[in-house]
Order: C-alpha cells, then sequence, then structure tokens
C-alpha cells in the first residue's frame, strides 16, 4: 500500500473550466454526460455500439454467462466500419491519413484511396494464403502501410499483431512464436533523427530464430524498386492487386480483432486479445466523447502505432469516426525543436493527444517554438500513459492550447483498450494533477489489499468493478482469471488494474503510479522480470534487479543493480556486456541508464529480492525500517556506492 492521502475539501482554485465555445459544440454537453451517467450502465454502452454499422445486429449488450461477452450474436468488421461505411456516405474524397515523413514528406489519403489500397493489400494477403483466424505480425515503423496492412489483415479476419519497430530481432522472434504467427510484414529501413536504421536485418534474424516458416512481406522505404530478396514486395504484390475488391468478412463481435503484447510483471511478455465489437464500439466512443472527434476534425495522436495508444486512438477511434488522423514518422525535435507545431499549424490539426513526459521536454526546449507557430485550429488537448504535473499541465494549455483548449487526462491500459477515466471536455470541470472521474459506463474504486474500499482520500489499489466493451478478451476468459488480476470480493467483480491512486471528494482519481513490477519509462511499459532475465543473460553476472527512476523530463528510467559471480570483476567491460544484453533482448528502450555493482541484492529472509529499497536508494528517498532484511548491510552499502 502506498502511503498518502488527500485533503476531502475542495479548494475552488484548483479548478480550471472549458470554454463556453467549446461546451456549446461539444458531442457530449453537460447534459449529455448527466443523463449518460444516469443511465444503466449496459444502455450507456448500447450508445456506443450504435454508432457502428453491424451486419448482424446483436442479440444483448452483455452476455455474462461465466465468460464476459460484449454485444453477442452481433457481427460486423473493422475495416467496412473505418472505410467503406465513410465512402458509401459520400465522403470518399475527405482525408483519412495525413502521414508526415521524417524527411519532410508528407502524404494524404482520402477515404476511398485508403479502401482502394486495403482492398489490394487484403486480395494479395489472401493470395499468399492468410485465411480468417490466422495471425499476421506487422513489424513496422509509422509508414502509412502499418495502418493499410492493420485494415487489411481486419478485413479478412485475420487479427494482426503489430510489433513496435524498436524491439530487437529477439523480442520479435518471442513475438512471432508467442502469437503462433507465419506470416510478417515489414519494412526495409526508416529513418531516425535523419539516419537509415535498417529494420529487415533484425526482421530476418528473426525468422531464423523462430525456426518455422515465416511468410515475409516488405515494405520499400529506403531502397527504390522491387528487389528484396527473397520475399514479396509490398509495392508489388499491391500493383498486382489494383483494383482488387475484397468483401469484408462479417466477424462476430467477440471475434479476435487484433493481438498485441505489453509488460506484465513476468519475465515473458503478456499478450492481450482485443475483441472486434467491444473494443471498436469502445474507442469509437470515447474517441466522440472524449476526443469531441467529428467527421471534419483532424486529429493527431502522436503515440507510435506500436503502442496500444496509437492502434486505439491514431487508427481505429479516428477513422471509425470519419476524421482525419496524422500519422508522424519522426521526432519531435528534428530537424527543428517546431516540428511538432508546424505540422499542427500546416495540417490545421483540431486534437493533439500526446504523453506528459512530451509536455515536459517541450517546456524544457521553451515556449519560443510554439510562440512561432499558429495553433488556433488546436481545440482540445490529451495527455496519456502517466501523471500529468499541474505544472506542465498549466504549460501546455496556456503554450499550445493557446489558454483556452480543455485538457483532457485520460487514464487506461493496453488490457482496458480504451480509455476508462476521463473528464468529459464538454461536460466537466478539470482539475489538473487528476484524471476526472470514471467514464460513463465505468465503475471504478480505490480498495485496499483484501479488496474492500478505503476511504475518500486515502491511497489503494485503483480497481474496475464492472466490466466495461475494450475490455480484453483475455480479461475475462476463465483459465486466465488468476493471472488476469480478476476475480469477486464479496460478490462484487473486480479488475485489479495495478496502478495505485486516491479519489477524492469530487470523485476525481490521482493516479499514484504502479503498485506491481511495470516500470513506465517515457510512457512505455517494461517489466522489471524482462529486463532482469536479459540481464542475468550476460556473461558473468549473477544476480540483478532492476527499478525505475523518477527523471523530471523522462519520467521513469531504467537503474540496474547487478551483481557479478564470483571471480568476475564489476567493471566497465561487464557494464557493457549488461547493456547490450538487453538491447539485444529488448531493444534500446530499455537499456538501463546506470549499472550499479553490488556483492548481493537485498533480500527477505525467505530469499526475495526486495526492489523497494533499491528504488528508495535510487530516487533519494526515505528507506525506513530495513530490519526485515536478511541482509540489511548491503542497503548502506548501496547508498554509499551511489553517493561516489
Ligand atoms: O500506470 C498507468 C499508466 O500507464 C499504464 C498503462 O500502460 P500501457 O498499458 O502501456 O498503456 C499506455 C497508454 C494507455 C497504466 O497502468 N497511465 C496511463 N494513463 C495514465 C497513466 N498514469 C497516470 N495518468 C494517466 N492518464
Amino acid at each position: 500500500m502506498v502511503n498518502g492521502s488527500r485533503d476531502e475539501t475542495t479548494d475552488e482554485r484548483e479548478w480550471e473550466t472549458p470554454p463556453i465555445s467549446f461546451v456549446n459544440g461539444a458531442n457530449v454537453t453537460a447534459a449529455d454526460g448527466d443523463a449518460l451517467r444516469e443511465m444503466d450502465w449496459p444502455a450507456c454502452w448500447e450508445c456506443a455500439a450504435d454508432l457502428l454499422d453491424w451486419n448482424r445486429p446483436f442479440d444483448a449488450v452483455l452476455d455474462d454467462d461465466g465468460v464476459t461477452r460484449w454485444f453477442p450474436g452481433g457481427r460486423l468488421n473493422a475495416s467496412y466500419n473505418c472505410l467503406d461505411r465513410h465512402v458509401r456516405d459520400g465522403r470518399g474524397d475527405e482525408a483519412a491519413v495525413t502521414w508526415e515523413g521524417k524527411l519532410g514528406e508528407s502524404r494524404t489519403y482520402t477515404y476511398r484511396q485508403l479502401l482502394d489500397e486495403v482492398n489490394s493489400f487484403a486480395a494479395a494477403l489472401r493470395d499468399l494464403g492468410v485465411g480468417e483466424d490466422d495471425v499476421v505480425t506487422l513489424y513496422m515503423p509509422m509508414v502509412p502501410e502499418l495502418p493499410i496492412a492493420m485494415l487489411a489483415c481486419a478485413r479478412i479476419g485475420a487479427p494482426h499483431s503489430v510489433v513496435f519497430a524498436g524491439f530487437s530481432a529477439d523480442a520479435l522472434a518471442t513475438r512471432l512464436t508467442g502469437a503462433d504467427s507465419e506470416y510478417l510484414i515489414t519494412c526495409d529501413g526508416y529513418y531516425r533523427r535523419g539516419t537509415a536504421l535498417y529494420l529487415k536485418g533484425k526482421a530476418d534474424n528473426a525468422c531464423l530464430s523462430v525456426g518455422q516458416e515465416v511468410e515475409q512481406i516488405v515494405v520499400n522505404r529506403l531502397a527504390d524498386g522491387d528487389s528484396v530478396g527473397d520475399h514479396h514486395s509490398y509495392e508489388k504484390l499491391v500493383r498486382d492487386h489494383a483494383g482488387a475488391e475484397v468483401a469484408p468478412v462479417e466477424r462476430g463481435s467477440d471475434d479476435l480483432l487484433f493481438l498485441i503484447y505489453t509488460s506484465g510483471t513476468t519475465g515473458k511478455p503478456t499478450l492481450v486479445g482485443h475483441t472486434t465489437g467491444g473494443y471498436l464500439a469502445h474507442v469509437t466512443w470515447t474517441s466522440r466523447a472524449v476526443f469531441d472527434l467529428d467527421p471534419e476534425d483532424t486529429h493527431w495522436c502522436s503515440a507510435d502505432v506500436g503502442w496500444i495508444t496509437g492502434h486505439s486512438y491514431a487508427v481505429y477511434g479516428p477513422l471509425a469516426c470519419g476524421a482525419t488522423t496524422i500519422l508522424y514518422e519522426g521526432t519531435p525535435d528534428h530537424p527543428e525543436k517546431n516540428r511538432l507545431w508546424e505540422v499542427i499549424e500546416r495540417n490545421e490539426v483540431d486534437v493533439f493527444y500526446t504523453a506528459p513526459t512530451s509536455v515536459r521536454s517541450f517546456m524544457k526546449w521553451g515556449s519560443k517554438y510554439p510562440a512561432q507557430h499558429d495553433l488556433s485550429s488546436l481545440r482540445l488537448l490529451g495527455t496519456v500513459g502517466e501523471p500529468i504535473d499541474e505544472t506542465a499541465w498549466h504549460w501546455y494549455r496556456e503554450h499550445v492550447g493557446g489558454g483556452e483548449c480543455p485538457i483532457v487526462d485520460t487514464w487506461w491500459q493496453t488490457e482496458t483498450g480504451g480509455v476508462v477515466l476521463s473528464t468529459l471536455p464538454g461536460a466537466d470541470r478539470m482539475r489538473p494533477g487528476a484524471v476526472g472521474r470514471e467514464l460513463p459506463g465505468i465503475e471504478a474504486a480505490v480498495v485496499d489489499e483484501m479488496g474492500k474500499r478505503v476511504a475518500i482520500g486515502e491511497s489503494g489499489r485503483l480497481v474496475l468493478t464492472q466490466p466495461w466493451p475494450g475490455m480484453a478478451r483475455s480479461l475475462c476468459t476463465e483459465t486466465d482469471w488468476g493471472a488476469r488480476r480478476t476475480g469477486t470480493v464479496d460478490g462484487e467483480w473486480q479488475y485489479d488494474t495495478g496502478d495505485n491512486a486516491i479519489r477524492d471528494a469530487d470523485g476525481y482519481f490521482h493516479l499514484l503510479g504502479r503498485a506491481d513490477d511495470v516500470l513506465n519509462v517515457s510512457g512505455r511499459r517494461l517489466s522489471t522480470a524482462e529486463i532482469e532475465s536479459a540481464i542475468v543473460g550476460a556473461d558473468g553476472v549473477s544476480e540483478a534487479a532492476v527499478v525505475g527512476g523518477t527523471d523530471t523530463v523522462t519520467g521513469s528510467k531504467v537503474h540496474a543493480f547487478v551483481s557479478p559471480e564470483s571471480n568476475v570483476a564489476g567493471d566497465e567491460a561487464l557494464r557493457k556486456r549488461v547493456r547490450s544484453a538487453v538491447e539485444s533482448a529488448i531493444g534500446p528502450i530499455a537499456v538501463p541508464e546506470t549499472v550499479t555493482f553490488t556483492p548481493s541484492l537485498p533480500k527477505t529472509r525467505s530469499g526475495k529480492v526486495v526492489r523497494r529499497y533499491l528504488k528508495a536508494i535510487t530516487n533519494g528517498e526515505d528507506l525506513g525500517d530495513t530490519s526485515a532484511l536478511r541482509n540489511p548491510e548491503v542497503v548502506g552499502e548501496l547508498e554509499s556506492l551511489l553517493d561516489e
């Protein structure tokens, strides 16, 4: 349990209100918000499902016969909902995806063009033998072919599994095997800060180590022409299937739309599955209600499509709403620190959604960069991934949002599929530093170790107490109950989110970070166990523990404590081996910032490593009582080591 409490009284100065112009035109006004919150929670979600086109209507909102299924009996296709219906409604010439490349180039696909290319690629996939329910892995950077491939898979009922392009060959191999995927779509390479990075070499190595035949399709980004060795060229496949029309496959509401890996508390990444009907209804409704998206809006979610945020709010949500989504391949400070603001100005972006870690970087670079651009098209700002402190919140509103834009601080996870805690921007007041209440249709609570509710203002574990449509399918299959942290407390269903939080007297949640062994590094989720098992794999390492350090700009960073084998020196050479072991097992994002050598790690009498002390040492916090440790002296030694 985390210590902490929050005063029950509400200070009026802590509140911020959205401008009246926004409130009047919002998709969900205060009156709508009240009406939704008074509704039965399943009725709320029926409104969400009504935003979709169903081939066969659902028989009920929820079937909870031991296994939770949303919209049972309903049949639909996600690619139809994201593309065909907008073209059918006469909006084929409107922009669907605008891609901003790393070299400054830009490409826009209208809904009709996107549908055409998705059709061609879907036909090509079929010809290659991809059938319904075959998993297709997509290992691609932020290029338009990534959402095109996702939608082509969705069109033929083949679940996709997108693997972040920054992951290593080993990490890709684990994910190919875990998802039992025989098809891989990748890219020859991409640019980062003007430098070409080769992806295909990593993909080839992963395929070699998987030991099974993997059919590869390669998008040419760096090289011209169709020369992709023994593999299929994406460009050639699309050209050869130009003009093809593939009828969207009707999927059951509970059929898989995609698989995605996330970091859990074990050494292996956790595979999460999202459904076609429940997930799509959830992200479509939240795109309308939380991001206030309309078809005429341009939405920019800056997250990489390799993570859940990009799936839900750069691809499926905005496209299902018929809006324009921006796909940005670059980094925020290349070639200049004004790059994002220039993209917003040029594309007249309405809604900008990013991570607090980015806001803190913008703040550090200074307000002169956004000030060089006309950002008046922005109506709404959003954040996700970690708590945003009040200073960053106010800076974001003032210097990006012109002092006017409402900000939605949205809390959710890979497992929830879409936003579950947030203010409704047209209905609720904002409290900087707090995420807001549950969205209509969501029930959440803060509980103690026994699952009992704690008092208002007291900290505890954040749980969701009713199912929601975007919930990962694996959360509700009986076999997964233990592992997936769902269960019943006094007859009440609870999903343990793994986060600590405080609920204040107004019902707003204040997030306090992860309670389990999951690190949040620059808004990306990593598991301590996964990094530790990579480190222990390095030659000469006996034991390792990693913790997150709080950095004012990047948020958490990885810090490793390593105990070398006897006779092995804890020197620069070992430090290098440790870092490269992590880089090759996971990727550069997980490489420890510091590696501290120690003869032993702090342990309980039963031999369990206690990371809490290592975390306190790293972050200069009070250690508290160490007497329960088997080797309390090691903590003191480590403290003095870090002081050096
Ligand atoms: O700890 C919470 C943090 O990010 C975790 C989920 O990470 P992931 O599954 O990678 O999904 C990231 C994007 C949805 C949560 O358990 N988190 C997410 N949003 C917030 C947050 N912490 C505080 N405030 C938020 N708004």
